[in-house]
């Protein structure tokens, strides 16, 4: 069992979170709770700042909002100088209505709608990390009837897959994203928006994967299109002043885990683009990352109250809690692993294994598999660890169960910052028939 950020034991016993007490939570705001350490999420954004800082290097670290997004978070990511990455129309009003300066925001996507864009160029946001040929013509079209311009960067395909440990290099990328640097979708597209005349390319994106362990993936990438700039100087005249290398940093969900601190991931990327600049004699550009996960992930816990319990002799124990799938999709759609403890008694020995199950009807519905507990009843928590990013984000209504509450805790105290919903939020679209 180990603790990080601000979580620990209290002098009741019971898990801490911020300086609050886990099962007081629960009896203030109910379960499933999703809780969030401020602090961590606070030191983790310093974290990949002061990387880039320490070093004199330009940089901006946006925040990937679709890992958690919700106003509070929004404020939070202000609060702390980060930039943000919005993926929709509904992330960037989210965005907007948190008040974060508009000239921070990225917008990402491959299939934005003329309105998404309209948005995005009504509220003057920062940059438009344009995916494909179909939204750079739109793009180039609505800015010329608005007579608005834009900073766009395009994103290309490095051929560079990169997957918790492993990275693979493939001739031409099979992804639904991007253009591709090698076939000369990049190059062609890069050539198109140099003669619109509203649209100024800043640079180059590219996102190689998510969760991943091993900085190799993004030296390859970078370096794949580093020689590019070298190409394009040459050849159109285009220096990028931006290389915006994406997100994907991973994060310890267990103790097979092993990513490597912010400030690694940081440092190595920026060797190796000083390295390649100075060997092609191209000014070293602003360096742009966008971490999601490794920003909120491990600073999320799920509390959940314990239910249920099913023996099958001879095979294993199903220990039901009050959330699952609905909260928390990831084990059943990438089986994801996590580490769980019982809040009321975190320091108590194992003594039997269970795997924890949902109350959905699906018997793909489990969060944890063979997890050494003390004997738990329907009196305890079950508090998940790490689960920050993509938890609330992806969370649905399946077998309409409400989505839980979140709150921020910081310093011993707790803001609500999402309400958890009701029955009657569930039927507020329905429509009956008479
Ligand atoms: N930038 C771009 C362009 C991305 O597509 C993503 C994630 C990120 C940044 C942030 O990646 P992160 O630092 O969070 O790994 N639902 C999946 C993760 C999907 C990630 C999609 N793109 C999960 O629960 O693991």
């Amino acid at each position: 069992m180990y603790f990080y950020g601000t979580t620990g034991v209290n002098k009741n016993g019971n898990l801490e979170i911020g300086g609050v007490d886990a099962i007081e939570l629960t009896q203030s705001f109910g379960t499933p709770l999703y809780v969030y350490d401020v602090a961590l999420m606070r030191e983790r954004a310093q974290g990949f700042k002061r990387a880039f800082e320490e070093q004199n290097i330009k940089a901006q670290v946006a925040y990937a909002s679709k890992a958690f997004s919700t106003i509070a978070m929004i404020q939070l990511a202000e609060e702390e100088g980060l930039s943000l990455d919005v993926v929709s129309g509904g992330e960037l009003y989210t965005a907007v209505a948190a008040g974060f300066p508009v000239e921070r925001i990225h917008f990402h996507g491959n299939n934005k709608s003329r309105d998404e864009l309209e948005m995005a160029l009504d509220n003057r946001i920062g940059c438009i990390v344009v995916d494909n040929f179909f939204e750079l013509e739109l793009l180039n079209t609505i800015c010329l009837e608005k007579k608005a311009s834009v900073n766009i960067l395009l994103r290309v395909t490095p051929g560079i897959e990169a997957h918790t440990h492993d990275y693979i290099l493939t001739g031409q990328e099979d992804s639904k994203f991007g253009f591709d640097l090698q076939n000369g979708q990049a190059e062609e597209a890069l050539k198109m928006a140099l003669h619109f005349e509203y649209l100024e390319v800043l640079g180059l994106h590219c996102h190689i994967g998510s969760q991943i362990f091993e900085t190799t993936g993004f030296l390859l990438a970078a370096q794949k299109i580093v020689e590019k700039m070298d190409v394009w100087k040459k050849k159109l005249s285009f220096e990028a002043k931006v290389l915006n290398l994406g997100g994907g940093f991973g994060i310890r969900y267990t103790k097979e885990d092993e990513p490597r601190p912010p400030s690694q991931y940081v440092s190595e990327i920026i060797r190796e683009v000083k390295i390649l600049t100075e060997q092609f004699s191209l000014e070293m550009p602003e360096i742009w990352i966008e971490p999601g996960r490794s920003l909120v992930g491990d600073a999320g816990i799920t509390l959940y109250q314990v239910g249920s319990s099913k023996e099958v002799p001879g095979v294993r124990k199903y220990l039901a809690v009050d959330g699952g799938m609905s909260d928390n999709i990831r084990p059943a759609l990438y089986q994801a692993k996590y580490e769980a403890v019982l809040a009321n008694k975190p320091l108590d020995k194992p003594n039997e294994t269970v795997s924890i199950a949902g109350k959905c009807c699906e018997s793909g519905d489990m969060l944890i598999w063979d997890l050494p507990l003390p004997e738990a009843g329907e009196k305890d928590i079950l508090a998940v660890f790490c689960t920050g990013a993509y938890g609330y984000s992806m969370s649905n209504n399946y077998n309409r169960i409400p989505r839980p509450a979140v709150v921020f805790v910081e310093n011993g105290k707790a803001a609500l910052v999402v309400k958890r919903e009701s029955y009657e939020d569930l039927i507020r679209y329905d429509i009956p028939l008479k």
